[in-house]
């Protein structure tokens, strides 16, 4: 398990080293100025990325993110400073996730303002155009809550979950997969700059029954990259009963999820149905084959813009969860693939508490 129960960002380096990132005094000024708290205009780290043998961080920098490059071998020295806008949130406690690729991109999920009204899944730095998700539209994404992001293949998939916008009584919580491709150029007129391949999916963790019992609410995830595997940690709302359980998704469950038909809502007045999925073995791979002038998305974009709700839900791979406890909050995992005698076990440290609460390796808990 990584890092204190406030920030899950954590890296392993082979040696151990120090260094102080604080906030200049006319920044903190500036942020108290705003109502912020001390406690709130500190520079709290929530981006730390390792790209070679660089470290990529970034902090909230007293609500004026900002990002750094340092060497790995010696991180108190700064070699960049960039702005950390759309890369980090302003606020310390918002749920933000990153991801760099191979090649050197940075996947931020997060909000772009000081009152994180304004959710972003964003692509910068490396080779690759900038891209975002369409900005203020609640169907894209809806106070969303970032949890994870992995590079599979030529996709990146994100982890998350968010108001349901295809819900129409009451407010729900649904926790989503989301998926975008890592070359995806974006849309010429319609889509400029933003993704032309995001999709999103919901993800069922429940317990079986007449009617089942649903831990709707993502919290965080671990991926097995060689078992195509997703675990993850899922509870009920703050505002109801403790209950939380762990859940695993094959990731051929989530590919048949993309492929299949979409959910669409033609306007806010009409119901949200089902449309057939126009490419239902989408790959990635066309999308900058075509080469200038050329047909720049296999998607029409027309269809980019308003299919990207999928009908189906992802299933985890047991009917119930792996893990269910009453009373209790899961919040991390780890899993480990440990050889037994003459089989594979997971075995998954589970960790509970929230922030400002001891964090405890609560339980430990086997799937083979
Ligand atoms: C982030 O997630 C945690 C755990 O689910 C939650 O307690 C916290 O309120 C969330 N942060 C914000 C700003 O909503
Ligand atoms: C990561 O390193 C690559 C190669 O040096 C570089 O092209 C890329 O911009 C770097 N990414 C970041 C986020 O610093
Ligand atoms: C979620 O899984 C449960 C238990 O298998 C099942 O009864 C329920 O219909 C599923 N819900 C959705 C929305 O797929
Ligand atoms: C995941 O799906 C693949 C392909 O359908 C299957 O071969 C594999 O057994 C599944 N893994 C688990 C753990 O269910
Ligand atoms: C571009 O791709 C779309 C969707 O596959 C297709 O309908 C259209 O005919 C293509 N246009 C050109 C100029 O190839």
């Amino acid at each position: 398990l990584h890092g204190s129960c406030f920030s899950d960002v954590g890296l392993w380096l082979h040696d151990k080293q120090a260094t102080e990132w604080g906030v200049d005094e006319s920044t903190r000024r500036s942020c108290q100025s705003k109502g912020k708290t001390e406690d709130e205009c500190q520079n709290y780290v929530r981006v730390l990325l390792l790209n070679g043998s660089r470290l990529f961080t970034c902090g909230t920098n007293a609500f004026m993110p900002m990002c750094t490059t340092r060497p790995v071998t010696d991180i108190s020295s700064v070699l960049e400073s960039i702005g950390g806008v759309a890369r980090c949130p302003y606020d310390p406690r918002h749920n933000s996730t990153a991801m760099i690729t191979e090649s050197g991109e940075v996947y931020a999920a997060t909000v772009t303002d000081f009152s994180s009204r304004d959710p972003i899944i964003y692509r910068s730095l490396g080779n690759m155009p900038p891209l975002r998700t369409a900005q203020y539209n609640s169907k894209w994404l809806n106070e969303p809550h970032f949890v994870s992001a992995y590079e599979v293949g030529r996709f990146t998939y994100l982890f998350l979950r968010e108001n349901a916008v295809e819900q129409d009584c009451g407010k729900t919580v649904f926790s989503r997969v989301a998926r975008v491709c890592q070359n995806d150029i974006g849309g010429r007129f319609l889509l400029e700059d933003t993704w032309t391949t995001f999709m999103k999916a919901r993800l069922n963790c429940s317990r079986s029954g007449d009617v089942p019992f649903y831990y709707h609410e993502l919290q965080s995830t671990f991926y097995l990259p060689e078992q195509d595997l997703i675990y993850g940690v899922f509870t009920t709302n703050v505002n109801s009963i403790a209950a939380s359980a762990v859940c695993a998704f094959n990731l051929s469950a989530i590919t048949q999820a993309f492929n299949g038909p979409f959910r669409y809502q033609e306007n806010p007045r009409t119901s949200w149905l089902s449309t057939p999925n126009p490419i239902p073995n989408f790959q990635c791979g066309t999308v900058n084959d075509s080469g200038p002038g050329g047909n720049l998305t296999e998607r029409s974009l027309q269809d980019a813009q308003r299919l990207f709700l999928m009908s189906e839900v992802v299933q985890p791979i047991s009917t119930d969860p792996l893990v269910m406890q009453d009373n209790i909050r899961f919040s991390r995992l780890a899993v480990d693939i440990v050889q037994g005698r003459d089989t594979l076990y997971h075995v998954m440290y589970i960790g509970t508490g929230q922030e400002g609460i001891k964090c405890d390796i609560q339980c430990c808990a086997l799937w083979f």
